[in-house]
């Protein structure tokens, strides 16, 4: 194998870049060539592609974002799509081909592989829904944005005595509610793997108005539904004002935290390692503190579980 693509596809997410550069700075330590390709599988197909050298990657360890540029691609999802991808890559000499995205690119990888292409999956999405892997490039930073917001939110909240419904990104997932729920000490946390009871969180904001508390915070997971119907309940049991921040996109940019970072410069270190042994159609994970990687079918199959020895605790705790 002489010369590597990189890729980056679906929401982009921060970490992406500290991974994009571990890539290549362990392919040229390895001397292999590395090719930039942009706009994830859509670039692929239209063969928007340039060779990377040690500068390309120079200055975005701590960038949000993908220096490559992402996109959903639907014509890559069909057989001419996925042919026509394999003609590029043959024009371009790109023999081994490192992705990094959610669980619809990885499936891309695989159909890479079917074609005679060598490929290997990278984890990179905000939503830690990837059941394989322990935590998702990304996820860890939308987190933490969530959790500023959160004290911001109680901040005003609190001024004037309301309750703040924040609802959060995750697709059907509800781990960035759920782990900046519990961190950001949140009153109430919804999310998708539970159903949720409105009778729950309006006795939570009257007994902490019994006390004197004046904020309350309901982090909402997007997979739960619209907050609006939650908000007009919300009112008119309690007679609480009720306000509805929807973070949205704020959640999938700023620089990558700590862990992100690292996560993105193993997991770009292992996959190329992976690549060079021999291996095709594997995806990187990690557990704990080690970083591995599995066959990517089997990775996408694996459900991902919804902790809920944390959800427990964010009950008890959120008094
Ligand atoms: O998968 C990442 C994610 O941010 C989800 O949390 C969200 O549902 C979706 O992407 C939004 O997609 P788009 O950026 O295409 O609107």
């Amino acid at each position: 194998m002489k010369t590597i693509g990189i890729l980056t596809s679906g929401g982009d997410a921060p970490g992406m870049n500290a991974a994009i550069r571990a890539i290549a700075r362990t392919a040229f330590e390895e001397g292999l060539r590395v090719k930039g390709i942009r706009f994830g599988y859509d670039g692929l197909m239209s063969g928007d592609i340039y060779e990377m050298n040690v500068s390309s990657v120079a200055d975005i360890i701590q960038k949000g974002g993908t220096i490559l540029g992402s996109a959903r691609s639907k014509e890559f999802q069909t057989p001419e799509g996925q042919d026509q991808a394999v003609r590029i890559l043959k024009q371009f000499g790109i023999e081994g081909l490192v992705v990094i995205g959610g669980n619809g690119s990885f499936q891309g990888a695989a159909a890479l592989h079917n074609r005679g292409i060598r490929t290997i999956g990278i984890p990179g999405t905000i939503d830690n829904d990837l059941g394989y892997t322990d935590y998702t490039i990304g996820f860890h930073t939308a987190v933490e944005t969530v959790i500023e917001s959160i004290g911001k939110l109680r901040d005003t909240s609190n001024s004037h005595g309301r309750a703040n419904i924040i609802e959060v990104m995750g697709r059907d997932c509800g781990d960035i509610a759920l782990y900046a729920g519990l961190a950001g000490g949140a009153e109430s946390i919804v999310v998708p793997e539970h159903e949720f009871s409105i009778d729950e969180i309006t006795d939570r904001i009257e007994r902490g108005r019994k006390r004197g508390k004046r904020h309350h915070i309901i982090v909402v997971a997007e997979g739960v539904g619209e907050p609006y119907s939650m908000r007009a309940a919300i009112e008119q049991r309690t007679g609480v004002e009720t306000k509805i921040t929807i973070l949205g996109h704020l959640q999938r940019g700023g620089s990558p935290s700590f862990t992100d970072a690292k996560l993105g410069s193993m997991m770009g270190y292992k996959a190329v390692k992976a690549l060079i042994a021999g291996s095709s159609s594997v995806a990187v994970g990690v557990h704990g503190d080690e970083i591995f990687t599995m066959p990517i079918l089997e990775a996408i199959e694996v459900e991902h579980e919804f902790n809920e020895e944390l959800y427990e605790m964010a009950r008890v705790l959120s008094h």
